[in-house]
């Protein structure tokens, strides 16, 4: 069929040039399109390709015909969306083309670290990078949009998608939310190497009750503003084109269907003029969480709150014109949602030309390319965690005479790439931890044995692995979770490290009661590593670490990389201490410093307080000394600003990296604050013997917070502050800040 599109095309190009006023050219395509055309351009539909969740029967290629579909997930490939695209051009009445959406979340096909691995580098550049590169691939296969990153806060470890995002702490995740969507969207949407970031989930998915994936969330407004809502503000101001919203109610309204926050806060408080997707039949699931009473006024109340489309729903396709015609639902909702769709079509360049995202030579040339296997090893290392070295365990030497490898992840090349690992090989293209090793070392000097699975309780294996690591100088173990232990739908109410592989860890210490065993760890959160830290010497945590994971791993072990990266996330003693993270609140009965057992105070009788591992921890195979704190004044006037500065030495005997945290503690406010709030890093490099002045400037901005009638400023007073190598520290200085 003829279609009207291109007539409107040559019309408009008569009038503006490329990029030149994309609403207009919008609203002109607009004008000819029937309400259920405009409707079709807010469903979505799933290709056959993957799923991640129900399917709720679709005829796509009846759909587009029809002008029912705006936009699929999980179509892809040179041939899968030429063909699905050549429907939407050829044979339907106006030609619109279709936007093609996937879960790109840490990688495409050069699988990076999963995103809570890559925020433990503190390294923006690197995570940009990897979204780029990812982005280049992505879009070389004919994705136009990536459901991601996911900015959601959580300091729920039982939560499995704790591993999708960037770690408890808002600082830290606002930066990496505008890193993500800078590499994704580039700085010109129009050329086809970028695409369409979506932050997400919107919005406190991560505090779902319990850890339990899809649960409740009760939370005041105060935290909403202050901790769960800021990373999504960051990704509007990096300029993300579209946001999903979430699985989960929000203080008794599901975020599916919750206008104060699509509404009131996205629209109009911060103008957010991209589209709203929703999650996974989130609309649908209106009706179970007892917010709609059938499908109908699921439709009704989702558009109504601001959902601009309906992902695999089949519900706006199949209602919002009836809704719209009894006057349930505004046609100018229906309008807006429509044109912000058109918009992002318009950014992408697709009615400049439907098919520039699909070039068979592209997609051929650009996956795992050598350059971004490269990144995605130099990256890994960085992402990797040395949470303990005793007695400088790490590194080895590759002259040790025998090392023994043990553990069911060694070999493995299947799970190293983690959950959501979008179109990653999970054979022949990963290099498991067994092949990183053995660039360094001789076949003699390696020996063998995977003693057990992750999850079954074989324990046949032991003897071997046993028996090999009394014949090795020095044992290496790697083990932890399954890739599908994290991500969704997978929470852990237990945060061992699953199986029996704890079991073999003591009989191989048993064994070996002076050897040197280190703790190669593959997981997606936070575990529970307090009886692991008494058997091992070193644990180095490498998250899932990736396609080049194990020779980064490699890199790590034999020194050729000296470890930098630093936890994102608290690891706690046991799961009874969860929720736990470094900027709670102080209570009105703090334990005393020097004395943790007083009576009547906040703590439990069974363990301190303490966590096992600190946000910002993190070890290095040298040292750091931190001298020299100066602050520029002890005053801070709110138009102004102040320095604080250290001076940060290697003084051990490797180079390596450092980061250097600023945290800040405002002692007194109209609302309690946190005991220390992360305000500024900076990640250095330091020859051996090297030192370097690290200054960070503070202004009010940085001290603002929401108060109890969500006025979001400053209020005068003291404020306590440290530069320190984590957040466990006391603090020393502070400054005041005067109107
Ligand atoms: C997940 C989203 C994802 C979507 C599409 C859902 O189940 O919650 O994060 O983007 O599926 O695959």
């Amino acid at each position: 069929m003829r279609n009207l599109f291109f007539i409107i095309i040559i019309f408009c190009g008569g009038l503006f040039s490329f990029s030149q006023n994309y609403k207009a050219k919008v609203d002109s395509i607009m004008s000819l399109m029937t309400l259920q055309e405009k409707i079709g351009q807010t469903v979505m539909y799933g290709g056959s390709w993957d799923q991640t969740g129900p399917i709720v029967g679709a005829d796509n290629g009846k759909y587009i015909r029809e002008g029912n579909m705006g936009a699929m997930l999980n179509a892809m490939s040179v041939k899968g969306t030429l063909d699905l695209q050549k429907v939407a051009i050829e044979e339907t009445r106006l030609g619109i083309p279709l936007l093609f959406g996937y879960d790109v979340i840490h990688g495409h096909r050069t699988i990076f670290p999963i995103n809570l691995g890559l925020s433990a580098s503190w390294d923006l550049k690197m995570i940009e990078e990897s979204s780029r590169i990812a982005a280049e691939e992505a879009s070389a296969e004919g994705i136009h949009w990536t459901f991601a990153p996911m900015v959601d806060i959580s300091r729920e470890p039982r939560w499995g998608r704790i591993s999708e995002g960037a770690g408890e702490d808002v600082f830290l995740a606002n930066k990496i939310a505008k890193a993500y969507v800078k590499g994704f969207q580039g700085d010109d949407l129009s050329k086809p190497n970028t695409i369409l970031a979506c932050a997400k989930h919107y919005v406190a998915y991560g505090a779902a009750q319990a850890g339990r994936d899809y649960h409740t969330v009760n939370m005041g407004e105060g935290e909403l503003r202050n901790v769960y809502l800021p990373p999504f503000k960051a990704a509007v101001d990096a300029g993300v084109e579209t946001f999903m919203s979430a699985f989960n109610e929000l203080n008794g309204v599901p975020t599916s269907g919750n206008k104060f926050t699509l509404r009131d806060i996205l629209r109009d408080e911060w103008n957010f003029e991209g589209f709203v997707v929703s999650d996974y039949t989130s609309i649908n699931e209106l009706i179970p969480h007892g917010f709609a009473k059938d499908s109908i006024d699921a439709a009704r109340i989702g558009m109504n709150a601001g959902v601009d489309m309906d992902m695999m729903g089949h519900l706006y396709r199949k209602f919002l014109k009836n809704l719209v015609e009894e006057g349930k639902v505004s046609e100018a909702y229906i309008n807006d949602a429509c044109r912000r769709i058109l918009l992002a079509k318009y950014k992408l360049g697709l009615f400049d030309d439907p098919y520039r995202y699909i070039n068979e030579e592209r997609e051929n040339t650009t996956k795992y390319k050598p350059e971004f296997l490269a990144k995605a090893r130099e990256i890994a290392a960085a992402s990797s965690v040395l949470l303990q070295n005793n007695n400088e365990a790490l590194p080895l030497s590759t002259n040790t005479k025998k090392i023994a490898f043990i553990g069911p992840l060694v070999k493995d090349e299947y799970d190293i790439i983690g959950n959501w690992a979008a179109k990653g090989d999970r054979q022949g293209k990963a290099l498991s931890v067994f092949e990183g090793i053995s660039e360094y070392l001789n076949s003699d000097q390696i020996l063998y044995a995977k003693g057990c699975d992750i999850l079954k309780d074989d324990e046949s294996g032991f003897g071997e692995a046993i028996s090999i690591s009394k014949q090795a100088d020095a044992i290496v173990l790697v083990m932890g979770e399954g890739h599908h232990m994290s991500g969704e739908a997978a929470s852990r109410t237990n945060l061992k490290i699953p199986g029996i592989q704890p079991k073999l860890i003591k009989k191989i210490r048993e064994a070996n009661p002076n050897k040197k065993i280190i703790l190669v760890l593959m997981n997606g959160r936070p575990l529970n590593l307090s009886d692991e830290v008494n058997l091992v010497d070193a644990i180095l945590e490498i998250w899932f670490p990736g396609t080049m994971g194990g020779a980064a791993t490699a890199d790590l072990l034999f020194g050729e990389v000296n470890p930098s990266g630093k936890l994102t996330v608290t690891f706690p003693r046991n799961v009874g201490q969860v929720p736990i993270y470094y900027n709670m609140k102080n209570t009105g009965r703090p334990i005393p410093d020097n004395n943790p057992k007083e009576d009547y105070k906040s703590n439990y009788i069974d363990v301190p307080n303490s966590p096992l591992f600190v946000f910002g921890h993190g070890l290095s195979y040298t040292t750091f000394k931190y001298s020299d704190f100066k602050l520029s004044s002890q005053n801070l006037y709110t138009n102004g600003t102040i320095q604080a500065s250290v001076t940060v030495t290697n003084t051990g005997n490797y180079d390596g990296h450092e980061i250097v945290q600023l945290y800040i503690h405002d002692k007194v406010g109209s609302v309690t604050r946190p005991v220390k709030e992360l305000k500024g890093f900076e990640k250095i490099f330091l020859k051996q013997g090297e030192s370097k002045i690290v200054t960070f400037e503070i202004s009010v901005e940085d001290l603002k917070f929401y108060n109890s009638e969500m006025k979001f400023g400053v209020e005068p007073g003291e404020f306590e502050i440290a530069i320190a190598p984590s957040s466990d520290f006391r603090f020393k200085h502070s400054f005041n800040l005067l109107d």
